[in-house]
This record gives structure tokens, sequence and C-alpha cells, in this order.
């Protein structure tokens, strides 16, 4: 997208020390500057920032990198937006270069092809009396469906595609942004047919994609556009443009359906956004928190709705979310309920919304009979394990009110979270790293340290390269951005280190976990000393091996602790033939 020098400009020019005062006060301490971490919570400084290497790195959550990358984390925006907000600090103009008004052009002309069509389904809606009524039975009125650019695509094979081909769009745009499909035999046909159509819209407001529902009962009930260059599954949320414009309060409910969107709009509950039926990616995480720090998430009481709830808790909670829980009444889902109880109860059920300690609590109390002592026994295993998470005084609340529940004494749930803790802790055996600046108080898996050593030696010696690379190549790494960053040293490894190292800047510049390590990986002092280098590399690599067969070991133990559940006999014993084999690699090696 942008040039390397723009880049290069972008990043000489914005001192990091003045671009992290912005939102960090920080202290000047001999060669560095420090202050307290914006990337976690904190009361005694240990966010470093070194005005010389133009780096930050945080020795107590292990943060890092530089000055693009402090820009995409605390603003929560993208890289080509974090470019654009620190050249706009220095007031330099970002020249689109030729290639990227080409580049402009091609997705502008997309964006109107569906506009085009977005506006023919728009059209058709009122020309086709059972469509309309569809959405009139449904209770939705005509301003919603409007706003919300609701069509209809007729029962025909050509319609969408004569129409546009007489506007002058090429058969071949059509297959590429998915309007229609290619037959086997060659043949172009419209791909939604005799459905009711819903524009995806992405936070801009622009047309990326359509949804077709059936107006009766068979199947697939949605259809939807395919993976286009303008449509990207897992990027955006149905919805979000409608949402950042009204007072958000920053909090969003998440819902699973375009109508329980739409339909939640129309009863003026306009902070909705809908995920379209999959599970919430981090992508989308991140783009949510530019705008909220509250979710409500409320998803489908069915199975696959919870598990969908399950598996969204956890990527909301990485980003640090004030997470609840809504649930619908009856199996309900939100359309239906507002509809069928108005605005105030729904408004009653976001107000009722569980804090996600106590959603979580809530669940592990399905199916425990509380007099039946072996359920206890299991639920208060569960619940421990939720609890073994929390901070102390929260922890101390909750262990209070399950100790009630069950019937046991706080005491013994206390003892029990401890034990786990102490499991988890030995498990991800730790060691320490000596780092250049600043005394390192977070402990890291041995795995981490060893691929950023491996990584480390390969930068410094040619020699050490060619044994590295002979003994282990990027899919053995664990780390993604480590894999990353192994194929960069690869590739360039003909060029003299300055020039090297600031190749391999740019390539991980996009990507802030990939310059997060690139600096670790700089900044790290391996000692060769009296250390044999090739040990040095064949330890680094066991730590590699260890950590993949402890997991294997964990996935087993789980499987075995599963077959005995259901009295699997059989099967648990194969799986205990094999929880010996890997107990034997383990100690091997
Ligand atoms: P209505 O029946 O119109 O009220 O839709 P709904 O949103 O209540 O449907 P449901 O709860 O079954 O599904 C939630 C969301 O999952 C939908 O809005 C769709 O985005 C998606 N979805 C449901 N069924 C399908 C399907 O058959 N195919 C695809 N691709 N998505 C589906
Ligand atoms: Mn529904």
């Amino acid at each position: 997208m942008f040039s390397e020098e723009v880049i290069q400009k972008v990043k000489e020019q914005n001192d990091i020390i003045d671009v992290v005062s912005d939102v960090v006060r920080l202290k000047h301490t001999g060669r560095n500057y420090i202050g307290v971490c914006p990337f976690h919570h904190e009361k005694t400084p240990s966010f470093t920032v070194s005005r010389d290497k133009q780096i930050y790195k945080c020795f107590g959550c292990g943060e890092a990198g530089n000055v693009i990358s402090f820009v995409m984390k605390t603003k929560n925006v993208t890289f080509p937006e974090a470019v654009k907000v620190l050249a706009e600090r220095i007031g330099i103009d970002i020249e689109e270069n030729n290639d990227k008004k080409i580049e402009r052009a091609k997705f502008d002309k997309m964006y109107n092809i569906n506009v085009e069509a977005a506006r023919f389904f728009y059209n058709n809606l009122r020309k086709d009396e059972k469509a309309y009524s569809y959405f009139k039975n449904r209770g939705i009125n005509d301003s919603t469906l409007k706003k919300f650019g609701i069509g209809f695509a007729f029962d025909g094979w050509h319609n969408l595609r004569n129409y546009l081909k007489a506007k002058g769009v090429k058969e071949e745009e059509l297959l590429n942004l998915g309007l229609v499909v290619k037959s086997p035999k060659g043949s172009i046909y419209d791909r939604f047919r005799n459905r009711v159509i819903f524009p995806v819209f992405d936070y801009n407001g622009k047309v990326i994609g359509f949804g077709g529902r059936v107006l009766d009962d068979s199947k697939p009930k949605y259809l939807n556009s395919p993976e286009t260059p303008l449509f990207r599954k897992g990027i955006h949320l149905y919805g979000l443009n409608f949402a950042i414009k009204t007072n958000m309060d920053r909090t969003v409910i998440i819902v699973e359906g375009y109508m329980d969107c739409i339909s939640l709009h129309q009863h003026g509950i306009t902070n909705v956004v809908a995920t379209l039926g999959t599970a919430l990616t981090e992508y989308q995480a991140k783009l949510l928190k530019r705008y909220v720090d509250k979710v409500i998430i409320s998803f489908d009481a069915d199975v696959a709705g919870q598990n969908a709830t399950l598996r969204g808790l956890e990527i909301l909670k990485k980003e640090n979310f004030d997470i609840k829980v809504l649930q619908v009444p009856q199996g309900k889902d939100p359309d239906e309920y507002i509809k069928a109880n108005g605005k105030e109860a729904f408004l009653k059920l976001v107000n009722n919304a569980l804090p996600l300690i106590d959603y979580r609590l809530k669940k592990a109390e399905d199916g425990i009979n509380f007099l039946n002592k072996e359920m206890i026994i299991k639920y208060v295993n569960n619940v421990a394990n939720i609890l073994a998470t929390l901070q102390p005084i929260e922890r101390e609340v909750y262990v209070k009110q399950v100790a009630q529940k069950a019937g046991v004494s706080e005491e013994s749930i206390l003892e029990t979270i401890r034990e786990i803790n102490k499991k988890t802790s030995k498990n991800e055996e730790k060691t320490n790293i000596n780092v250049d600046f600043g005394q390192k108080l977070y402990l890291e898996p041995a795995y981490v340290k060893g691929e950023r050593t491996l990584l480390k030696l390969m930068l410094k010696d040619k020699e050490f390269l060619k044994i590295i690379t002979n003994l282990i190549n990027r899919e053995d790494f664990i780390v993604e951005s480590h894999r990353t960053i192994y194929d960069l040293i690869v590739n360039y490894h003909h060029l003299p280190d300055d020039e090297r190292n600031s190749k391999i800047d740019t390539k991980c510049a996009e990507n802030s976990e990939c310059t997060k390590e690139w600096i670790n990986i700089q900044e790290l002092q391996v000692k060769l000393g009296e250390y044999d280098v090739e040990r040095m590399i064949h330890d680094c690599i066991r730590e590699i091996k260890k950590f993949k067969l402890e997991e294997s070991k964990k996935e087993i133990m789980s499987k075995i602790r599963i077959c005995e559940s259901k009295g699997l006999v059989e099967e648990s014993m194969d799986l205990a033939q094999q929880l010996i084999t890997i107990q034997k690699e383990i100690s091997n090696v």
C-alpha cells in the first residue's frame, strides 16, 4: 500500500517519545523513559520507551513495538490508518501512487456495481406482492425496509445478470462479486433467486455483499454472497454502520441474525449489530473496540447459539471488553421477543443481562442435582476452574456464593482453586530472560524463549542459520509470528545485516504481533561464551518439542476423561496406551 519511503519517513519524523507521551505520562530515567503501561493494569511503571531505538517494551506484560504499532494498538486502528494518523501529525502528504489509484478505481467500480444490484433488488420488492407482504407480516415497516435497503430477487435465472449487463457490467465483474454463478457447462446465472435480499454494509455503509432468505421453510434458509474482494467473512458486523451513527454509550448488543438486528433497530434499540450466525472473530472484536467497551451478547438459546456464545466470549475477553450475556426467555430470538413483548420488556432483559462470570457459573449448574454428592463434586470442580481466573477480591465474593449453593466450605473451594493454579503454572514451565534494559517482571513459557533464541542465532551468523534451517523449518515453530520472521530471515539472509533488518522491519510493520516479536528477538541477549552453540540450538528445539508433546498429552488426557465418563472402556484403554507412548517420548526429548 504505502511505499517503504513513506513508512520510513513517518517513523523517522514521529519521535516515539512524543507520540507515547500523548497517551502515557513518561519520566526520564537514564537512557530511557518510563511510565505506566497502557496495555495492562499496573501501579508501578514498567513500560519503557527508548529514544535511541525508537521502540517501547513493557516489562510487566511483554508488549513491545514501534511508533506505528503503538498507534495501531492504542487507537485500535489498522496499519494504513496508523500511518495516516502519523503522517498527518507531522504534516506530510501521503501521495497516492499510480498503482494505488488504479487499485482504488477497481474497488470503487466493484462498490458501484453492488449499489446498482442493491437498487435493483430494492425496487423489485414493491413489485412482488408475496415478498412485500412477507415483511409486512413480520412487522417490518416501510421506513425500516428503506433504511436497510431490503429487496427481493425474482424467481428467474437471469434477471440481475441482464439488468446489470445492460448497464455495461461485464460477466467477469458479476462473477467476481458473487452476484452470478457459473455452471459446470459455463453458462452464467443469478445467485439469488426467489429470495428476499438483505444488502450487507461495512461500517462505512458501503455495500459489500448480500444475504438472501427464502420466503418459506425451504433450505438453505439463508444464502450469502461468497467470499469476494469486498465481502470478506469475519471482518465486518451487520448493522455497525447504523449503530455507530447513534449514541451507543460505548455499549453494543450483539445478536445472531439479520432479522434480530433489523427488528431491534425498528423498535428504537439502535446499538445492535449481528454476526450473521458465524462465530465472532478477533478481527470483529477489534473493530468493535474502536467504538465500545461494553458488549451484551445475545445469542439463541439453542445448542449452536450457546456454543457460539461461549466461543464469542473468549474472543471478547481477550480484547478486554466488559461482557454481559443476555438470555431471551422461552427459547425465543430477540426479534420474536421484542415483537411479542415490546421495547420496554427487551430493555429489561438488557438490564438483567448477567456479567460473564455469573453466566458461566449459572451454566455450570446445568444438569446438576444438588442432592447428589458426586454431582456436587463435579460442580465444585468446574466452578473452581472458572473462579481460578479471577482476581482475589472478585474471587472471594463468588466463592461465598458458590459455597452456599453447593453446601461446602469456602475453604475447600479455595483449596481446589489453589491446586488448579499450581498445576497451570507448573505446566507452563517458565524461564526468565535477560533483556537489554529494565527488569523483567513477567515470565514466559520456555518454548517462546527457545524460538526467539533460534531466530536470534539465525540473525547472528550465517553458519548458525545453516545449522538451524537444517534442523527445523517454519512449520515447527509454535508462535505464528515466529514462522513469519523465520521466513523473512531466510529470504533476506544474503543482504548486509542493516539492510536485512530494515527489510524485515518493513515486512513486520503491518502486523503488530510480528513487530512485537521482531523487537523481542532483536532485544534478546544471547551470551555465547562458554556455551556451545550447537548445544544451545538443541536445547531450544527440545523445549519446542516438549511443549508440543505436553499439549498432545493434555489432549489425550481430556479424551480419556470423556471416554471414562461415558463408560467407553475399549477407547480409554487405547488412549491410555497412547498416553504411555507420549510419556516415554517426553522423557526422551
Ligand atoms: P429468521 O428465520 O428470518 O428470523 O432468521 P434468523 O436470523 O432468526 O435465523 P437463525 O436464527 O436461524 O440464524 C441466524 C443467522 O444465521 C441468520 O440471520 C443468518 O445470517 C445465518 N443463517 C441461518 N441459516 C443459514 C443458512 O442456511 N445459511 C447461511 N449461510 N447462514 C444462515
Ligand atoms: Mn428469527
